[in-house]
């Protein structure tokens, strides 16, 4: 699959016939919410984890030298949390463009923290097919490639920690994220 994905998400699930959408973000749209939204709230999905396996060519790394992000493999059982956005559907071309770099949308259940009640929403994921996808490898090694990494966006190092930040603020934890974080703070006081 392309990585590029704006066309196949925008032929695959037309959401104009929609007033609004609710968006999860579990990664840098938890921190950086660059588009105008009705309202957030946070919420997590079940039967995934965030795991920093997807490369970046447009965003915190380049073509050449990709960074790495966040996406979300599946993990039965497993809690993701995250904040949600209720935007109208024409926010999507932003949203489109931001996330084409192998990222494809679903709808699954977002079920809010505050609340025993859950809602349709839109997830953004870059699966294993998706060109810019890396996949695993150890969190210190997940580290010394986002210290060394940089793209339009900043330093890979900041998606990081303003994820890591965010998830403290959402008062959750994952130890994937923390793990890569403390490895990048040891290396860089190193
Ligand atoms: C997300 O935040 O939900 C998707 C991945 C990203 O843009 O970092």
């Amino acid at each position: 699959m392309s990585h590029n994905t704006i066309a196949l998400n925008q032929r695959q699930q037309p959401l104009d016939h929609l007033e609004s959408v609710w968006l999860f973000g579990y990664g840098s749209l938890i921190y950086k919410a660059d588009f105008p939204y009705l309202q957030r709230r946070p919420a997590c999905i079940w039967g995934w984890q965030r795991r920093f396996w997807q490369g970046s060519h447009d965003h915190r790394g380049t073509p050449e030298a990709p960074g790495r992000v966040a996406t979300l493999i599946e993990a039965p059982g497993k809690r993701c949390v995250g904040m949600a956005y209720e935007v109208t559907p024409d926010v999507f071309s932003h949203l489109d463009h931001r996330e084409k770099n192998g990222y494809l949308r679903f709808f699954t259940e977002l079920q809010w923290l505050d609340e025993a009640d859950s809602v349709q929403g839109l997830v953004y994921v870059a699966g294993p097919d998706n060109e810019a996808y890396l996949g695993p490898a150890s969190e210190e090694e997940i580290a010394r490639h986002i210290a060394r990494s940089e793209g339009p966006s900043g330093p890979n190092s900041e998606y990081l920690l303003n994820l890591a930040n965010s998830l403290r603020e959402l008062e959750t934890d994952d130890a994937h994220v923390f793990a890569i974080e403390r490895a990048l703070l040891t290396e860089k006081s190193g």
